[in-house]
């Protein structure tokens, strides 16, 4: 199988073809991700919660994904790997610069930040320094105490007439990828219309260009109860290896997401 990069995925948008992606916190589960066909390792910031216990992202360190992004690159084999720029690692455009320089010597192929039109200069400045950049809108966890809880965003016409709009402007600005989380599946279906660049969805619906989910949630051994748009692959299969190519596989025939994982 080819090395997947931005290109290929913007590729799959433009044939219409679903790609899929999965968290990864070290060498041996990327390693089997990738083997399963999983096109995009995220290193994500729920490792506060997955790995650390948190109850929420928000202790999560620059040097936390530095370290957990090393680990994965080792094994990440021919997929793309993303990493997460954690709460407060872009307080100022100096830092955010710094910290995805970081990442991307720990061996990210591209960032991701949590944020609306705001993130523009940032986006811009690291598009122009070789830095891919995804943006990460709707239900952003970072700023989960601002939102009230883990809430669906985005459900009434105006809100989501607006989370478009800024996702055009950061499109504008150089993102490469736009992420949206829990927002009902209409609007992942408008955001995939709307832009040119791939958009990767979790609780987004089916019509989106990529689904993402957290490795913990497709095992089935996550803390709390599993988030209502995830599935447990693992209850139907051998091993580690085929949950995850059932997930893969399951994304690539448009079998996941279904209508009840979706908002
Ligand atoms: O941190 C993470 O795992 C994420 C995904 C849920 C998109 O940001
Ligand atoms: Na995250």
């Amino acid at each position: 199988m080819k090395t997947v990069t931005l290109s290929t995925l913007q590729a799959a948008k433009r044939a219409g073809e679903p790609f899929s992606c999965l968290t990864a916190y070290d060498a041996s589960f990327a390693h089997a991700a990738s083997q399963a066909g999983i096109d995009v390792l995220l290193v994500g910031d729920s490792l506060g919660m997955v790995l650390q216990g948190h109850t929420s992202t928000l202790p999560v360190t620059i040097d936390d994904i530095c370290y957990h992004t090393r680990c994965v690159a080792r094994g990440k084999g021919r997929s793309l790997l993303m990493a997460d720029l954690p709460f407060m690692s872009n307080a100022t455009l100096e830092q955010l610069m710094q910290h995805a320089g970081a990442l991307m010597r720990a061996g990210a192929e591209m960032v991701k930040i949590e944020g609306e039109a705001w993130l523009a200069d940032g986006i811009r400045e690291l598009t122009r320094r070789g830095v891919p950049v995804c943006a990460h809108m709707g239900l952003t966890p970072q700023t989960v105490h601002q939102m009230g809880g883990y809430k669906v965003q985005g459900r009434d016409a105006a809100h989501a007439e607006r989370i478009i709009e800024d996702a055009r402007q950061l499109v504008a600005a150089g993102a490469s990828i736009i992420l949206l989380e829990c927002v009902p599946a209409s609007l992942g279906q408008a955001m995939r219309d709307a832009i040119d660049v791939p958009v990767i969805g979790i609780g987004a619906g089916p019509d989106v260009d990529g689904q993402i989910l957290v490795m913990h949630d497709v095992l089935g051994v996550s803390l709390g109860r599993i988030p209502r748009f995830s599935r447990n692959f693992l209850a139907d299969t051998a091993s580690i290896e085929d949950a995850f190519r059932a997930y893969h596989e399951a994304v690539k025939a448009r079998r996941f997401p279904a209508e009840e994982h979706s908002f």
